[in-house]
């Protein structure tokens, strides 16, 4: 059995004791408690609830008729929507249009054959996305969008949540290739506070300095765990700090199971964004280390003083020490 296996089995191991332990915290939190979808998960962070602004329009059809149209061709769009055409074209896909051959029916390559409106002028004889549902709009961008970074979208937060590609992008308005209405993080940032406000704590991820940005470590389409870009915590954490998980000869378990049983992604009032200050969080799991059998005089007082890691150097595992100390 090669290590990563037996990482995987004291991971589980680890977890379901993990999530006995929480169930009894969820049961105790009443916001938790109006929050079904979230106790069914067992998830050991409480989640932030996000007001429900995004309940879908209702999508109206597109005109029967506009089926039988046939397309013109962008400069008959132009004749009419004249600003609206020249800002496209120097839009990511305004330009690739020229060379796309998937967008080579320009206006029409989203709106559908436009003859019957541009004949008319009448708004209901043509497609207007923003008028869709979120599903349907979705379902737009991705006759063409089928990446691989797309391939959870479905059954992510976001898209069960009533988002669509155009809450985030604008192929009118959007800034640079990726048609971003904000810069990336700015983007999130409008909806989820709770993480702007741990940015601001003493230990953060570069974020507000422009270091990094949430989409170093999310993927704003979906993911398997928690929109994150890798499959668990510690292979997303271990991308940047490869050093911290491994494997060792001498596995510290709560390490392997995820990072975010001692540190807070975003940002925290400690030191090196542990959520507690070290001698408590060391203690949360281990109340009895050198009491259970008695520590001497000495030892007692070196406690006070003296942090677990002063000693217990290698807290995420060591080849040398079972203790972790170096
Ligand atoms: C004869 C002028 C004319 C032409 C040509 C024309 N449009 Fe329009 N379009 C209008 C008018 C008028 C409206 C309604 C007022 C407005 O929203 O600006 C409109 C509205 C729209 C809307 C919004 C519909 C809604 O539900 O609000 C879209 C999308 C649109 N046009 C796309 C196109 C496309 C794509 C083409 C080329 C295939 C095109 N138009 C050609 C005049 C025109
Ligand atoms: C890649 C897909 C795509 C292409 C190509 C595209 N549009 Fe759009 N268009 C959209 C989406 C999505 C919306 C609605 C949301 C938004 O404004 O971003 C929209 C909205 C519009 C609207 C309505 C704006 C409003 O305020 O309701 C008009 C008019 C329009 N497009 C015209 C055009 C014209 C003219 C072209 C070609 C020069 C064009 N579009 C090319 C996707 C596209
Ligand atoms: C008719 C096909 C088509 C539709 C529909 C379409 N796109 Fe695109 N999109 C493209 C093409 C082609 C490119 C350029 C790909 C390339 O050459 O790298 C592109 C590029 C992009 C990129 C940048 C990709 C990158 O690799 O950086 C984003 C973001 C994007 N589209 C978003 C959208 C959104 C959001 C919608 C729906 C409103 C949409 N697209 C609808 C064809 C389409
Ligand atoms: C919550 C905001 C958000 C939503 C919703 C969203 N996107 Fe994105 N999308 C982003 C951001 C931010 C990036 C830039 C990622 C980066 O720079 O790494 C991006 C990047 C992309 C890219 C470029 C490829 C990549 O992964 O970098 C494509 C294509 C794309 N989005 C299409 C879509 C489509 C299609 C939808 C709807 C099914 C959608 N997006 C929904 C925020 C969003
Ligand atoms: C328009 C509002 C909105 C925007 C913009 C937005 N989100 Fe969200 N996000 C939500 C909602 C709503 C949820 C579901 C909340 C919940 O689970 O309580 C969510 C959930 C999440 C989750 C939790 C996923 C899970 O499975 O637990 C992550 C991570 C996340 N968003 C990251 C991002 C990132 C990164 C961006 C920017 C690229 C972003 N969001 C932009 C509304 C938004
Ligand atoms: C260093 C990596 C990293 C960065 C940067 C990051 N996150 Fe996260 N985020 C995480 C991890 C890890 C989780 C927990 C996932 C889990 O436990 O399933 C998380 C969880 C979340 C959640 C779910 C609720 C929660 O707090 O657990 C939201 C929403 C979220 N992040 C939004 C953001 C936003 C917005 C940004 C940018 C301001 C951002 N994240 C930047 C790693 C990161
Ligand atoms: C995209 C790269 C990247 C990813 C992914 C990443 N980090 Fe970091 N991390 C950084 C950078 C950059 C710093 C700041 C280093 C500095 O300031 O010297 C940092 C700093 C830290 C620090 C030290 C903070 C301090 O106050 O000194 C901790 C702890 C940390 N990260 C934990 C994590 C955890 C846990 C995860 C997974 C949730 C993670 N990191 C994911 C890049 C990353
Ligand atoms: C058992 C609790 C615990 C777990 C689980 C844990 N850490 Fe830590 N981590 C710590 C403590 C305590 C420190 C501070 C050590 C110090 O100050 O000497 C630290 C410091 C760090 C630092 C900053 C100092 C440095 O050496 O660069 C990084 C980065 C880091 N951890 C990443 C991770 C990653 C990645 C994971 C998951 C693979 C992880 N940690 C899991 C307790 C933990
Ligand atoms: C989330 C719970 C958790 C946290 C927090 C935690 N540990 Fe552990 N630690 C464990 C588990 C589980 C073991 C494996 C041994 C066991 O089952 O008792 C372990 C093992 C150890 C060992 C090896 C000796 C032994 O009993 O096998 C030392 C030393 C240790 N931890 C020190 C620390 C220190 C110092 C901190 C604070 C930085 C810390 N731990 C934080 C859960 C935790
Ligand atoms: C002065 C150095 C030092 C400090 C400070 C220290 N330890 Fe230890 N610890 C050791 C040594 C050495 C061992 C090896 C066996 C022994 O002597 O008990 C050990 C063993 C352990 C063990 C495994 C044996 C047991 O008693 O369960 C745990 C767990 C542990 N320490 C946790 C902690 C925690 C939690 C803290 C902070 C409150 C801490 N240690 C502070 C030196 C230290």
């Amino acid at each position: 059995m090669d290590a990563r296996s037996t990482r995987r089995i004291r991971r589980s191991g680890f977890a379901l004791a993990a999530m006995i332990a929480m169930s009894a915290l969820l049961f105790k939190t009443p916001a938790l408690a109006a929050e079904p979808e979230a106790a069914k998960k067992t998830e050991p962070a409480v989640k932030e609830r996000i007001p429900d602004v995004l309940a879908p329009s209702p999508a109206p059809a597109p005109a029967a008729s506009a089926t039988a149209a046939k397309m013109v061709g962008r400069e008959v769009c132009a004749t009419c929507h004249t600003e609206k055409a020249e800002a496209f074209d120097k839009t990511f896909h305004g330009r690739k249009s020229l060379s796309n051959p998937k967008l080579a029916n320009a206006c029409e390559s989203c709106h559908g054959p436009g003859s019957l409106h541009a004949e008319s002028g009448d708004p209901t004889m043509i497609l207007n996305p923003k008028k869709l549902d979120s599903g349907a709009a979705a379902a737009l961008c991705m006759t063409c969008h089928k990446d691989k970074a797309l391939m959870m979208w479905k059954t992510g937060a976001h898209a069960n949540n009533n988002l669509s590609c155009v809450t985030c992008h604008s192929v009118h308005d959007g800034e640079g290739r990726k048609s971003l209405s904000k810069g990336a993080t700015d983007t999130c940032l409008t909806c989820h506070k709770k993480q702007k406000t741990d940015m601001r704590l003493a230990s953060h991820h570069p974020v507000p300095e422009g270091k990094m940005t949430c989409v170093s470590c999310h993927n704003p389409h979906g993911g398997i765990e928690g929109n994150l870009k890798a499959d668990s915590v510690e292979e997303q954490c271990s991308k940047c700090h490869s050093d911290k998980l491994g494997p060792f000869a001498n596995e510290h378990p709560p390490v392997a199971d995820s990072c975010t049983n001692c540190h807070a992604p975003h940002g925290s009032a400690n030191e090196r964004l542990l959520k507690q200050p070290i001698q408590m969080l060391c203690i949360s799991c281990h109340r009895s280390a050198h009491g259970g059998s008695g520590p001497t005089s000495t030892q007692a007082t070196t406690f006070k003083r003296e942090r677990c890691v002063d000693c217990h150097k290698d807290i995420h595992g060591s080849d040398r020490s079972p203790f972790f100390a170096q």
